[in-house]
């Protein structure tokens, strides 16, 4: 069976507030992206990778590529369009039910040992599923106003995390029906959950955090030095 990485990279991370996209940042000395593309081919070393750029992107250096089958293709408006193109990019070569990961490059700190077992509890998953963490705080839903309208209840609720994982003949379904459909979709599991199909929620762990603002990056840092310490 053969396995495909799709690597969103094509954000411009407006919320940090720097010169350059957040997958260039630095972090522990090297560009924030070297990490993530490193994390996922100590994982799965034999995958073959499609790395979602915006076209005019002129930071990415090719050196920092790691797998021996990867290609570029433009990022899209919105996430979900960068990974439909990447979709369409393998449509030739791709087989339907080749499973296919798709992963922020956002988030460096994803462990090894959950990219396997993601790996391995959709191995024989037909709809597919994404690594996600029991949300831990109570939760309030504001008012518009700065006050508190309601506490909703956090029993079943999970962060939802990356990599998500599906088969490729059904992600490109379900993507295309979302963008059909104009709706907004920020994962690729709410485009299958639109087809009407649950995907499998596997625990991860709960440092798997997404750079979004400037304060993230000495967190991932500690997460970083912690992990291989
Ligand atoms: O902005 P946000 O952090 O939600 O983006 C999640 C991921 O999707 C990032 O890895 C970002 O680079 C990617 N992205 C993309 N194409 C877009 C928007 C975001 O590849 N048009």
């Amino acid at each position: 069976e053969r396995l495909w990485l799709v690597v969103p990279a094509a954000g411009r991370g407006r919320r940090m507030g720097a010169e350059r996209p957040k997958q260039y940042l630095e972090l522990a000395g090297r560009p924030l992206m070297v990490h993530t593309l490193a994390r996922l081919h100590a994982a799965f070393p034999g995958a073959r990778l499609v790395l979602c750029l915006d076209s005019a992107d002129s930071d990415f250096d090719s050196a920092w590529v790691p797998f021996a089958d990867w290609r570029r293709v433009d990022g899209g408006t919105q996430r979900a369009d960068s990974v439909a193109n990447a979709l369409a990019a393998i449509g030739a070569e791709a087989r339907q039910d080749d499973l296919v990961l798709v992963h922020d490059v956002a988030r460096p700190c994803v462990s090894v040992a959950d990219l396997h077992r993601l790996h391995a509890c959709l191995v024989d998953e037909p709809v597919g599923g994404l690594l996600a963490a029991p949300v831990a705080d109570t939760m309030k839903r504001d008012d518009g106003t700065g006050r508190v309208a309601a506490t909703e209840s956090r029993s079943g609720l999970w962060h939802a995390l990356t990599p998500q994982g599906f088969r490729y003949g059904l992600l490109r379904r379900a993507l295309a029906a979302a963008c059909e459909r104009d709706m907004a979709v920020t994962d690729e599991a709410s485009a299958i959950e639109a087809l009407g199909l649950s995907p499998r929620l596997v625990c991860g762990r709960r440092d798997n955090l997404k750079i979004t603002h400037p304060e993230d990056l000495a967190l991932a840092e500690r997460i970083l030095a912690a992990q291989w310490g």
